[in-house]
């Protein structure tokens, strides 16, 4: 019997078929992405900047890890809980040269980093040489050169991504705070931020377009959080009364911080379509920080705008004397910035950075894709369900 005529047949029916079931998220099966390529600032810096500039120092870690891990925290970040939710170790920061391990995937971020590039350095104000384009750099560096030493074989063969990952991966991102921070500490005012936020946002997309040109092709984008609401912007930034909100926060940062998230979520739209292999996801994390900051007790945390780790003040936040800081008090050390008693209930850590507990919680609103767009979990973020 010749069948060539009846699948013929058979064939368009079949698709008929299944084309509903495949449709529907719930049939489908997670992306089981195995690497993570993160790019971003200190929401999400693993080492990066602790490798290059100085660790971060103690309580830095005490939570977790035991002593200082390369993250502003006193424990993990989101990064690390997205990492450990997928089935993947940490990340290993891209700059860090000891004991790094970068078979499922490299960290760029760097705390202190901007989008764009900032024309003064580290120590001048505060702002990490890495902005994102340098991190591309490195990602394209690490891209070429992990795959050559994979040929090569030897001793650090082992340590590196297979080269599907690059195109399985998921390429994660959470950067844009310190661009809009930077504008106000050069004394400039909200329209002035608000001016520039059009250029930050062309060159992230600058950024997705290269990483997408060398292969990378699932990309989960964190939208920046409540600047408005952390120590280190209430306490250095004169706010009058009518610009405080009902938790505190001070509105006019939040809402240039929101201003960025609705062209991000512009460029993100536009990105879809420049780019139609890829899939992207945008998670309003600025909403789940700002529900946390603005309702705590309601879940379990409290001080919300007070600093865990810090010196005195409104905030416990005195930016000559951050967490961690000693001074010599005839000959004897005394470390004036110390950690609270309880960092599990505390959302702020040291001023400018979250606690692990709040990461945690952070994290737990976002990994089920309730603040996403599209609204998929974390891992099937590889499914595009947009048009
Ligand atoms: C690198 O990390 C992977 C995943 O955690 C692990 O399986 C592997 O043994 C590590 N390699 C070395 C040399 O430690
Ligand atoms: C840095 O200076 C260059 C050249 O003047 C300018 O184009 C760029 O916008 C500046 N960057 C920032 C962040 O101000
Ligand atoms: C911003 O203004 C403050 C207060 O007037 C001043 O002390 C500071 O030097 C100014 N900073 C810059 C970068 O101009
Ligand atoms: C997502 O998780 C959060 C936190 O566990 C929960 O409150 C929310 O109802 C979940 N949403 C969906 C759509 O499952």
């Amino acid at each position: 019997m010749d069948f060539s005529n009846y699948s013929k047949i058979v064939f368009p029916l079949v698709l008929v078929l299944v084309f509903p079931f495949s449709s529907a998220s719930k049939s489908r099966s997670p992306c089981d992405f195995p690497a993570i390529f993160n790019f971003g600032d200190s929401n999400s810096d693993t080492g990066g900047l602790s490798a290059a500039f100085g660790q971060a120092g103690p309580p830095a870690g005490e939570t977790y890890f035991g002593a200082p891990a390369g993250r502003y925290c006193d424990g993990r970040l989101v990064i690390d809980f997205i990492a450990e939710s997928l089935g993947l170790p940490y990340l290993s920061a891209f700059l860090d040269a000891l004991g790094s391990n970068f078979s499922h995937g490299a960290n760029f971020a760097t705390a202190g980093s901007t989008i764009r590039p900032q024309n003064t350095t580290l120590h001048q104000s505060g702002f990490s040489p890495i902005s994102l384009n340098v991190q591309t750099y490195e990602f394209n560096d690490f891209l070429l050169r992990s795959q050559f030493i994979r040929t090569k074989g030897g001793v650090f063969s082992k340590l590196m991504p297979k080269e599907k990952h690059f195109s399985q991966g998921l390429y994660t991102f959470d950067i844009g705070q310190n661009d809009l921070t930077a504008g106000y500490f050069l004394n400039m005012s909200t329209d002035q931020v608000r001016a520039y936020v059009p250029d930050v946002i062309d060159q992230f997309k600058t950024a997705i377009q290269d990483i997408y040109g060398r292969g990378g092709r699932y990309f989960w984008i964190h939208n920046t959080g409540p600047v408005g609401c952390l120590p280190y912007v209430l306490d250095r930034v004169l706010i009058t009364a009518g610009q405080v909100d009902k938790a505190g926060c001070a509105s006019p940062f939040n809402e240039v911080a929101q201003f960025f998230n609705s062209k991000l979520k512009e460029a993100v739209i536009e990105l879809r379509k420049d780019l139609p292999l890829a899939g992207f996801t945008y998670v309003d994390v600025y909403s789940v920080k700002y529900e946390l900051i603005s309702r705590p007790k309601k879940h379990g945390f409290e001080h919300p705008l007070q600093a865990c780790c810090g010196h005195g003040g409104k905030y416990n936040y005195n930016m000559h004397h951050g967490c961690g800081s000693k001074i010599k008090v005839k000959g004897k050390e005394i470390i004036l910035g110390k950690s609270c008693k309880n960092p599990s209930v505390r959302i702020n850590w040291d001023g400018v950075h979250f606690t692990e507990a709040a990461n945690k919680w952070v994290f737990e609103q976002i990994v089920n894709g309730s603040y996403s767009d599209p609204p998929l979990p974390l891992n099937m973020a590889c499914h595009k369900q947009y048009a």
